[in-house]
């Protein structure tokens, strides 16, 4: 490939990404938790990301960038950005390709997901508070073309197979829970929801303690604000211009739940569903629970709704709160 901004966010190329991905990684499961419909009151369907090489969807992305390098990119290394998740599925990625990979982290990064980077091969920078400070040492150490932009079209190609998978498998769902940092998942969703599934409506869930990409949703302009969420994934300082647009058009609505709903969610994953889900990853079900119990009950209460689980890798210390008893951090 000559040019990675030649890529664009279509149906067709969502499919051509999955051929590509299922190559490499196996179809997720989606699995029904009746105990887990019990305690919600809602008929529920789990996407279990978390349970890819990395632990999380991101891999998806990077396996599909390995296969679309472009000839600069194979020659001078990758260098990107992340709290965790991008940085290992492009550290997997670059350690398939044979190339080497540079992963600048913000400080907030959780050990887990440094020492599973640094696991993978890759480099490790440790730079700035924030996502925000970190990707601009990113692009600067990058000055020869090997900036890996995590909102990059290929990226979101491979995120959204995720939902090819799952529309494929249940086009007659009434609502889909995406959690949203930089949007690339959901983004990948809806332009999937409207190929295969144009009744569902797809909902995004972000953290209230890291509201940019809510914010930027409702205004239609790029919005920042502070992310202190204790959600490493969902820790996003500002809105993402590659997949505001596709969300503004194609997300029924965009909630915002708190960290503790997120812990409480997370509890019920871990207790109603056997599954260890990283806070993002247990974010679309705190949206979920945060609509049913809304005076609207949430869009498709007659049909089934969808919660992805997008990661496995908690920290230590949501590992810790999953009792119950311990204080936030
Ligand atoms: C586990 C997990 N869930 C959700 C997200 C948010 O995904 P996106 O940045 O594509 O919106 C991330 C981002 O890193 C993540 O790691």
């Amino acid at each position: 490939m000559d040019s990675p901004g030649s890529v664009s966010l279509t149906f067709a190329a969502v499919q051509r990404a999955g051929e590509v991905v299922a190559a490499t990684l196996p179809a997720t499961p989606l699995v029904a938790h009746p105990v887990l419909d019990r305690t919600v009151g809602r008929t529920i369907l789990v996407k279990h990301e978390h349970v890819l090489p990395t632990g999380s969807f991101k891999v998806r992305g990077g396996v599909h960038l390995g296969a679309t390098l472009t000839e600069t990119e194979r020659r001078v290394g990758l260098v990107t950005t992340s709290t965790g998740n991008h940085a290992q599925s492009v550290a997997f990625a670059a350690r398939a390709a044979g190339v080497q990979a540079t992963i600048v982290m913000p400080r907030c990064a959780p050990e887990v997901k440094r020492d599973a980077v640094e696991a993978l091969g890759a480099q490790v920078i440790v730079h700035g508070d924030g996502l925000g400070e970190a990707a601009a040492y990113a692009r600067s150490l990058a000055v020869d073309g090997g900036y890996v932009d995590p909102t990059d079209p290929r990226i979101i190609l491979g995120h959204a197979t995720a939902y090819l998978e799952l529309f494929t498998a249940v086009p007659a769902l009434g609502a889909l829970y995406v959690p949203i940092g930089s949007g690339t998942g959901a983004a990948g969703a809806c332009v999937v929801r409207d190929a295969l599934a144009p009744d569902c409506a797809v909902i995004g869930v972000q953290s209230s303690s890291a509201p940019a990409g809510w914010r930027s949703w409702r205004s239609g302009r790029i919005e920042t604000a502070a992310a202190t969420t204790r959600a490493s994934g969902l820790a996003t300082t500002s809105g993402y211009p590659a997949t505001l647009a596709t969300l503004r058009a194609g997300l029924a609505d965009f909630v915002l739940v708190s960290d503790d709903e997120i812990d409480a969610a997370a509890r019920l994953l871990a207790t109603r569903a056997g599954t260890l889900a990283e806070g993002a990853g247990a974010a679309a079900l705190a949206g979920l629970i945060a609509q049913v119990q809304a005076p609207s009950g949430g869009p498709g209460s007659d049909r089934p709704v969808a919660v992805v689980c997008t990661g496995a890798n908690a920290s230590a210390d949501e590992i810790a709160r999953l009792a119950g008893s311990v204080a936030a951090a």
